[in-house]
């Protein structure tokens, strides 16, 4: 190890180390997308703790050591860009994604100024702008920022929020503020509930406003419990659910906020992407109107982890509610446009480029016809879904709420590429008492899943929600998946779940 670069001659040495290396990984690569390799080697994490020996040693370990721990944290990761992992919203690799990540560690710079990352910074300053016109703000005027997830877009949102209400706020804390009251819908990112807790707002001051039966906000509810009372400050509607892929109503929702006077936030982590798609962007009718938006690229557009932007409506917010003028960094009197030493308007003080991988994919993707022909593909695949062979999908959605003899889907009419399911098995499907039918069903596809991953073949994930018992929710972003793959899929559901 000691000969590789910055050793002197070490060139030849480090080229062929890291050939090496790159070896490994294309032959993950082309692995990761062949079908008759596992999705995952899976094992409980004490027989994996002492299958290899991970603990860090007291010597160097050597070159040949180096290549062998990474062949085997591959060997036994997730396969996520496997054409049957369903499992969570990041799916999939996208080559052109995936070398601009290598490009980026390998300049491996940090997005606080124009100084240290200057192509970067740009990139990220026309993208950001070309994100907000595609939101439809006017010449993509605004502000924005990318950040380390979703999760810390939505609660800048909040936090900008707060800050043009109560500008004080930076300097003299809660205290100097009212009782705040944020609103989302009940089936909205725990995220909300989170930022509102490190804000120092408090999960209390979430009211989660009722939804319909698809998982869609209801207005009438949101007004109702912005008149009860505190000060409202904050509606984050969602777009694109987690679970169900439901897209609030943003218009009737922005009509509220205009008429209260509160910020209009959407969370478009999930759904966001649609903006992309000629055909359904519709969903995200009343998007122009929101205060901000958060848009995870790392989730339907499939932009390698982590890529997600919150954009902004109003310029200068960001500067003013976040930046601390630190002056070993953000020096006043550089020789170049200070606008472009942008690090201030973060949370974050060292900020990880995340702009190049879209960047790049957006170069080799977006199209006149369609502006982003993959959103097209996972909408297509979802449709496909829902009729799916008998036992695990009716040939068609039933109407009613009842249990159907085989299995049925959890909502009507899915607007997104989500599609929740119950599985239910020959030992349930006839019983009689709904309740303990409901019992059986909910271990289900605990024990389903557990199989799934033991024989490695396929990941799909499940849950409950509210009173729904667990059942499978299938979320379509994998670009390698086709029609076969999701009919592979459930085959293997109904092998493994025969005997339950
Ligand atoms: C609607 C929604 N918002 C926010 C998030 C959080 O995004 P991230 O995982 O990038 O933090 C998710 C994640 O699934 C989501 O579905």
């Amino acid at each position: 190890l000691a000969d590789l670069l910055p050793a002197m001659d070490g060139d030849t040495k480090t080229m062929t180390f890291l050939q090496e290396v790159v070896d490994i990984l294309l032959a993950y690569i082309v692995e990761s997308f062949d079908r008759e390799t596992k999705v995952v080697d899976f094992h409980y994490p004490n027989e994996l703790l002492q299958m290899n020996n991970w603990e860090l040693q007291d010597e160097p370990a050597t070159l040949d050591d180096i290549l062998i721990s990474c062949r085997a944290t591959l060997k036994y990761a997730i396969k996520t860009a496997h054409p049957r992992y369903f499992n969570q919203l990041s799916t999939g690799l996208d080559m052109v994604g995936l070398a601009a990540d290598w490009l980026t560690s390998t300049a491996n710079t940090n997005m606080f100024t124009y100084e240290v990352a200057p192509v970067f910074v740009l990139l990220e300053y026309v993208t950001l702008k070309k994100m907000r016109e595609i939101i439809g703000w006017s010449d993509g005027r605004g502000d924005g920022i990318f950040s380390p997830g979703g999760a810390i877009s939505n609660m800048y949102a909040m936090l900008l929020a707060r800050f043009k209400m109560f500008p004080e706020v930076k300097e003299k804390g809660m205290s100097s503020v009212p009782r705040l009251a944020a609103f989302t819908s009940e089936h909205s990112h725990f995220s909300i509930k989170k930022g509102a807790a490190a804000l120092g707002i408090g999960t209390e001051s979430v009211i989660c406003i009722k939804a319909d039966e698809s998982g869609k906000l209801i207005p009438a509810d949101l007004e109702r419990r912005i008149l009860e009372g505190f000060v409202p400050f904050f509606v984050s509607a969602t777009a694109g659910t987690t679970v169900y892929g439901a897209f609030d109503p943003l218009i009737a929702i922005s009509d509220i906020c205009k008429k209260y006077n509160v910020w209009m936030h959407v969370d478009g982590a999930w759904g966001g992407s649609l903006l992309m798609s000629r055909r359904h962007r519709w969903k995200l009718d009343g998007v122009e109107r929101a205060n901000s938006v958060t848009w995870n690229p790392h989730k339907m557009m499939s932009v390698p982890l982590q890529c997600s932007a919150l954009l902004v409506r109003e310029e200068g917010l960001m500067q003013n509610c976040n930046q601390m003028h630190a002056c070993y960094l953000f020096q006043q009197d550089k020789h170049y446009d200070l606008s472009y030493d942008t690090g201030d308007k973060a949370l974050q003080c060292g900020r990880h480029v995340d702009i190049f991988k879209l960047w790049l994919m957006w170069r080799a993707k977006v199209g006149k016809s369609s502006l982003f022909e993959a959103i097209q593909h996972h909408c297509n695949l979802k449709s496909s879904s829902l009729y799916l062979p008998q036992p695990c999908f009716p040939q068609n959605i039933p109407r009613s709420g009842a249990f159907s003899p085989c299995s049925f889907c959890v909502f009507t009419q899915p607007q997104h590429t989500n599609v929740c399911f119950w599985y239910l098995p020959p030992g349930i499907r006839y019983m009689e008492d709904k309740e303990e039918r409901k019992k059986h069903l909910h271990k289900v596809a605990p024990v389903i899943k557990a199989r799934m991953m033991e024989y490695g073949t396929t990941m799909v994930s499940y849950q409950p929600q509210g009173d729904k018992v667990n059942f499978f929710r299938m979320v379509i972003s994998n670009p390698a998946a086709t029609f076969e793959d999701i009919d592979f899929l459930i085959e293997e559901i109904e092998r493994l779940g025969q005997d339950l």
